[in-house]
């Protein structure tokens, strides 16, 4: 998929984004939960670029658990950052955000962060180079000492297993409100829009892009979390 094309199809999904997602709540809560403490040991006004921030979900979070720390949207939805910000202004929390209808390289604000979030962002982008091109982007925009934490689906589809393992993903998928139609059209997203890409991959490209230190720290299904440091 060509980036206007994920823009497009998130601003279709922008209204039933997080009742779609409803039933995979379960992850994400997880995932936050395994996150919280990569980002405890931040200054008490820690500001985080929120990088495909979508409806608000990982700002909500993390806003909650750290109510010293502020925030920067990054969004290319126009749909999904109005979300965002409709949702974060009913949680009192705007006012510790700053929202960008755009990508990390037309980011105004110079002021460098202390912490970066790619929640199920970098997968849309299937060219590799441009993929370390977009970490790269985010590793410019911090301190030195930054956190990135990022999470993408990922998995080897030619291990023998794979099969398997999609069959599982999506029957987890589909409980969460998904019909046929859907499944079989995540099917072949994952073959051709996606960059479903097994974890060293991944691990490679963010190194790429400068960031050391990188490991995985968390797995649900496909979804598959990273962090690292810019040094
Ligand atoms: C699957 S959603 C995840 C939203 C949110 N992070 C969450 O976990 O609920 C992916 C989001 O990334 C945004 N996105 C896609 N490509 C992007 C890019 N190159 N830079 C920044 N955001 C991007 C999409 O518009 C979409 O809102």
């Amino acid at each position: 998929m060509q980036q206007h094309e994920v823009t497009a199809l998130f601003d279709q999904q922008a209204a039933n984004y997080n009742s779609q997602w409803q039933n995979m709540a379960p992850i994400s809560q997880a995932l936050y939960f395994m996150m919280t403490p990569l980002f405890s040991k931040l200054p008490s006004n820690a500001h985080i670029l929120c990088v495909g921030a979508g409806t608000g979900n990982e700002i909500l979070h993390l806003a909650q658990a750290f109510p010293t720390f502020s925030f920067t949207a990054v969004e290319p939805s126009s749909e999904m950052i109005k979300v965002c910000k409709h949702n974060l202004t009913q949680a009192g929390l705007a006012h510790r955000c700053q929202f960008h209808n755009g990508y990390v390289d037309s980011l105004k604000n110079l002021m460098p962060f202390d912490a970066a979030t790619a929640v199920l962002v970098s997968q849309f982008i299937v060219d590799e180079p441009k993929r370390v091109a977009f970490f790269a982007d985010i590793h410019k925009r911090l301190k030195a000492g930054g956190l990135l934490v990022s999470a993408d689906l990922s998995a080897n589809q030619s291990d023998k297993t794979y099969p398997m393992q999609l069959s599982h993903w999506l029957s987890v998928m589909s409980s969460a409100a998904v019909s046929p139609e859907q499944i079989e059209r995540v099917k072949l997203a994952y073959e051709n829009d996606v960059a479903l890409k097994e974890s060293q991959v991944i691990e490679n490209i963010i190194a790429e892009s400068g960031f050391t230190g990188v490991y995985s720290f968390f797995q649900a299904g496909l979804i598959k979390a990273f962090t690292a440091v810019k040094e």
